[in-house]
């Protein structure tokens, strides 16, 4: 079993952005710029929304945090959008998900300028995605593109089984491990909660994506010998043996799975820090533009 090590590849893809960002500075341009927007104050979103920004800052980015009251309506939401597709002072734009019960997610998101969309959540751009146009790829998918990229792992032929259909991780990473390119050439099934024998399909994976988000879901006994498995969890579990009171508990049961894979994430230290990589890496794309 070889450990996809998220958090060291992070630090190495921060290295490589912080490297590009002291270009940027010696040819006489601004720095990049995220913003994010927080509407509430969920603790996870929270805690996701502070370690984008303080990875801003260590790679040389300039951050702005809009915090927005969970009672904001659609209409003064969009606003605050619009007033950031505005300024030419910003590259980038994240409006942390889920949002207040009140607000259209999709009227939202369609309304970031797609150029500033660096979680690539816009309808513009996930066609692009689909239709291989270079585009912001959503950063959890990305990131874990980049992981099989970095450690090599071999994808075309094989059979690859996602769990959990959601448009920020299941549905996107179906259509990348299905492109006609590598990482990808997968031969894919993506599995949600209607799915039937999920057990069986399971079984005959040979990468297995798991982002439902139910802690531990995926046990041993569903899982081929040799498979690589890549787990997208981080539910939130109150802890008495941490300061912060909580622990992230991924979707797969780690210590029976581990023996049985040839590669796998762990939780916490896999897929998380990626994604936050991959959102600087979008952000930079923002500034220097798609190499097309
Ligand atoms: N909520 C969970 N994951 C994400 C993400 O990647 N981006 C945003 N904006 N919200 C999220």
């Amino acid at each position: 079993m070889q450990l996809l090590d998220g958090k060291q590849t992070s630090q190495d893809i921060q290295q490589e952005i912080a490297v590009q960002v002291e270009h940027i500075l010696k040819e006489g341009k601004k720095k990049p710029h995220l913003a994010a927007i927080l509407v509430g104050n969920d603790g996870a979103s929270e805690t996701y929304v502070g370690a984008k920004v303080r990875a801003c800052e260590k790679v040389g980015f300039d951050s702005t945090l809009i915090r927005l009251d969970d009672s904001i309506s659609q209409e003064n939401l969009i606003a605050e959008v619009e007033k950031i597709n505005q300024n030419d002072n910003i590259d980038g734009l994240i409006v942390q998900l889920p949002l207040p019960a009140h607000i259209d997610e999709l009227s939202v998101t369609k309304a970031i300028y797609p150029l500033k969309d660096v979680d690539g959540f816009h309808p513009e751009n996930v066609g692009k995605m689909t239709l291989n146009i270079p585009t912001f790829l959503p950063a959890t998918p990305a990131g874990i593109i980049e992981l099989i990229k970095r450690y090599k792992i071999e994808t075309e032929g094989k059979h690859c089984v996602v769990i959990g259909r959601s448009n920020i991780v299941g549905l996107p990473m179906s259509i990348l491990m299905a492109r006609n390119s590598y990482p990808g050439n997968c031969t894919v099934t993506l599995t949600h909660s209607r799915t039937k024998n999920l057990k069986e399909i399971c079984q005959s994976a040979d990468i297995l994506i798991v982002a439902l988000g139910r802690p531990e879901y995926l046990t041993e006994d569903m899982v081929k010998e040799g498979a690589t498995v890549i787990d997208v969890g981080i539910t939130r579990v109150k802890s008495d043996k941490t300061k912060s009171g909580w622990k992230l508990k991924g979707d797969v049961d780690y210590t029976a799975v581990a023996d049985k894979s040839s590669f796998i994430t762990p939780v916490p230290g896999g897929v998380g820090p990626m994604t936050i990589a991959m959102l600087l890496k979008n952000t930079l794309t923002a500034v220097n533009g798609f190499d097309v």
